[in-house]
């Protein structure tokens, strides 16, 4: 028995297997319950009493050492199957990166926040446009040099397909479909054919403005134009309107806000004038009203319009358009925003 009892630990010793499979099989073949172990337990009884002792101890020695032989072949295949890729599953997870907005978009979702807070809502249009609500409708002389090809993209001339110049083709196809009041704003993005450099490029992003109502009038204009000013640039901002000219709107302005960089004292920002112009508006022409299905005579009203890269770059300072559109992921990684 005892010989017996050797042999077997001897063959246990020198097992190997190539797999967890095969130490399963192993586990079996010793340790289950009609493995040979077991079956030792079983002949034990055969055992002359005064060697039963030092059987029953060789027996359950063997018993344990199997026990801890099978496990070894096991768990080196756990190391094995996780290890070989350099994966230790017991590891903390790396932290998660999370991505940030584009600053245009965080800008855009601002402006848009400060409107809605005032009750205009969002709308958008096409991007591809027509003649009539890029130009015509919009009091445009047939002869103004942004119908020419030089300032415009045009895909078809006959009939006309265009990318719109300006958000303010918006203005039309809503008040086309809506009758007053109305008071909505039209983000989105437009396209001139200029050069590209530091201060220009051919495709920028607009946010539009339109408030048609009875009675709206310039007080109203400024009023929404100074919250707006105050809420983006912060509540020390002044805003200046100069005179201007735009087709669409009579009278018609430029809007200067204070240099949020210097405070009005004056820097290289400002061009030392301590102003920074940010955007046109006006009340909105009777020819564009009539040309659009509202009656002139009962309704008034203004609209406005911005640039959206000019904003981003003033609250910013930052001084090159291009970094927006080189997706140079050093330049993103600085916008995290609440918004
Ligand atoms: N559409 C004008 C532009 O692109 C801006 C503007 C909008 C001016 C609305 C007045 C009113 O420059």
């Amino acid at each position: 028995m005892i010989n017996k009892i050797q042999a077997l630990q001897a063959e246990i010793d020198a097992l190997t297997v190539e797999n967890k499979d095969q130490a399963e099989e192993m586990r079996i073949k010793y340790l289950s319950k009609k493995g040979l172990i077991s079956q030792l337990f079983g002949e034990f009884r055969n055992v002359p009493a005064e060697d039963k002792k030092a059987v029953g101890q060789a027996i359950n020695d063997l018993k344990d050492f199997a026990q801890d032989k099978i496990n070894a072949l096991k768990e080196q295949f756990e190391v094995a199957s996780t290890g070989a890729e350099g994966v230790d599953l017991t590891a903390p997870a790396e932290g998660f990166q999370l991505g940030t907005r584009h600053p245009l978009s965080v800008v855009r979702n601002e402006i848009n926040e400060i409107f809605t807070r005032l009750g205009f809502t969002i709308a958008e249009g096409p991007e591809i446009e027509d003649d009539w609500h890029v130009f015509s409708a919009l009091n445009f002389p047939a002869e103004h040099p942004a119908r020419d090809m030089q300032d415009t993209f045009f895909i078809e001339k006959d009939p006309d397909v265009l990318l719109r110049t300006h958000t303010s083709s918006v203005q039309v196809r809503v008040m086309e479909k809506t009758q007053p009041p109305i008071r909505a704003i039209f983000p989105g993005r437009v396209f001139r054919n200029e050069a590209i450099s530091a201060r220009a490029h051919c495709i920028f992003h607009q946010v539009e403005g339109l408030y048609v109502d009875e009675n709206v009038s310039f007080a109203d204009l400024k009023q929404t134009l100074m919250y707006f000013a105050k809420e983006m640039f912060g509540e020390k901002t002044e805003i200046r309107l100069r005179p201007s000219y735009f087709p669409f709107t009579e009278p018609s302005a430029e809007m200067d806000v204070s240099c949020s960089i210097c405070g009005g004292k004056g820097c290289n920002v400002c061009k030392y004038t301590g102003w920074l112009e940010i955007l046109g508006c006006g009340m909105v022409d009777p020819n564009v009203l009539d040309s659009c299905g509202i009656d002139s005579k009962k309704y008034t009203g203004f609209a406005f319009g911005m640039g959206i890269e000019r904003i981003t770059m003033l609250k910013y300072g930052i001084k090159d358009l291009r970094l927006y559109f080189e997706n140079d992921a050093r330049f993103l990684r600085q916008f995290q925003s609440a918004y």
